[in-house]
């Protein structure tokens, strides 16, 4: 770390959009080709080239998985050139490896930045979510309420009536009795079959998406970045993370967790300010994917602040030969 540079939020959030940018660029190429592998490596391959080039002792705490399972962005894994403030990083270099390989909507490239000590290091487990936007407030909803528990607040909050609540769920057998008692109340469920970050994304904007809240069980790193985003965006999320195993718990421990039950907030995901970008990889609901035209291809993304609440939406268009 180097302690002679501050965190520049301002400063740093246009390279971060270009790492976003490049990786998006990079697993476009896979589109559709049913290989979602390739489709993860391209990204990540030209995620870290990107961030290598950014003034930044980086470390990241949210990444591709441990040392040992992978050999890029994993986590710890020092990025940047050294030269510039210590930061966090969490990246999901292809949010939607599945929807990719199969030219769904909503893939999404994904980074936040933040200093040292900003983003919680959470293992590479499950999380229970729940998340709504900025309209409602943080005290509304808890994960011991009951799905129908929490369909009759956010009704009661928005003084509508719960058939006029949309929810977003992953679509997983294990969702099945959390779809029947939503479904119970007459509140419509926005099913997605893959990418929750942009599912939790979507609360922040629920005059654009129609969608209220999301709740279920997904990815504990994707539950860290999308409380980055409604950091930036307002909005809330719980999280607590779910242990299948033992070995699961150890690794919990060994980056430092010891309550194994705790509920997270937003704010406890995210301490301090930070910045964060996401690109659209397939077309989707929150950004366009990237588009190619003879001669050019652009790239759309969503570049945000959370210190002074900005929201920026950019277009990138480049050449190609
Ligand atoms: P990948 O792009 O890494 O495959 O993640 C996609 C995703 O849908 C996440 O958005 C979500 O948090 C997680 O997978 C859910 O995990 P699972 O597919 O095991 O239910």
């Amino acid at each position: 770390m180097n302690d002679r540079h501050e965190f520049s939020d301002r400063m740093l959030s246009l390279g971060l959009a270009r790492v976003a940018e490049q990786a998006a660029l990079a697993s476009a190429a896979m589109i559709g080709r049913g290989d979602e592998q390739a489709a993860d490596q391209a990204a990540v391959t030209a995620m870290r080239e990107q961030l290598n080039l950014l003034d930044i002792a980086g470390i990241v705490v949210i990444g591709e998985g441990e040392r040992d399972e992978a050999p890029m962005l994993y986590i710890g894994e020092s990025v940047g050139t050294g030269n510039g403030p210590g930061v966090d990083i969490a990246l999901d270099p292809l949010e939607g490896t599945t929807l990719t390989a199969k030219d769904m909507p909503n893939a999404l490239t994904v980074i936040a930045m933040g200093p040292r000590g900003s983003i919680l290091h959470a293992p590479d487990v499950y999380m229970e979510k729940l998340a709504v936007g900025p309209e409602y407030p943080s005290n509304l909803l808890s994960l011991d309420m009951s799905p129908q528990e929490r369909i009759e607040a956010l009704a009661s909050h928005k003084k509508c009536k719960t058939s006029d609540i949309t929810v977003c769920i992953l679509e997983r057998p294990r969702h099945t009795e959390m779809i029947a008692d939503v479904r119970s109340t007459n509140a419509a469920i926005r099913l997605i079959s893959d990418g929750d970050v942009a599912g939790v994304m979507h609360c922040a904007e629920s005059q654009v998406t129609g969608i209220d809240a999301y709740m279920g069980v997904g990815g504990a790193p994707e539950g860290v970045l999308a409380a980055a985003a409604l950091k930036c965006m307002g909005g809330q999320i719980l999280g607590r993370l779910k242990f299948r195993t033992d070995d699961e718990r150890k690794r919990a421990h060994a980056i430092g967790i010891s309550d194994y039950d705790r509920i997270y907030s937003r704010d406890d995901m995210i301490t301090k300010d930070v910045i964060f970008a996401a690109s659209g990889v397939t077309n989707g609901s929150l950004l366009p994917g990237i588009r190619r035209a003879p001669g050019w291809v652009t790239a759309h993304t969503l570049l945000m602040r959370s210190r002074t609440g900005s929201v920026r939406r950019m277009e990138y268009r480049t050449p190609v030969p």
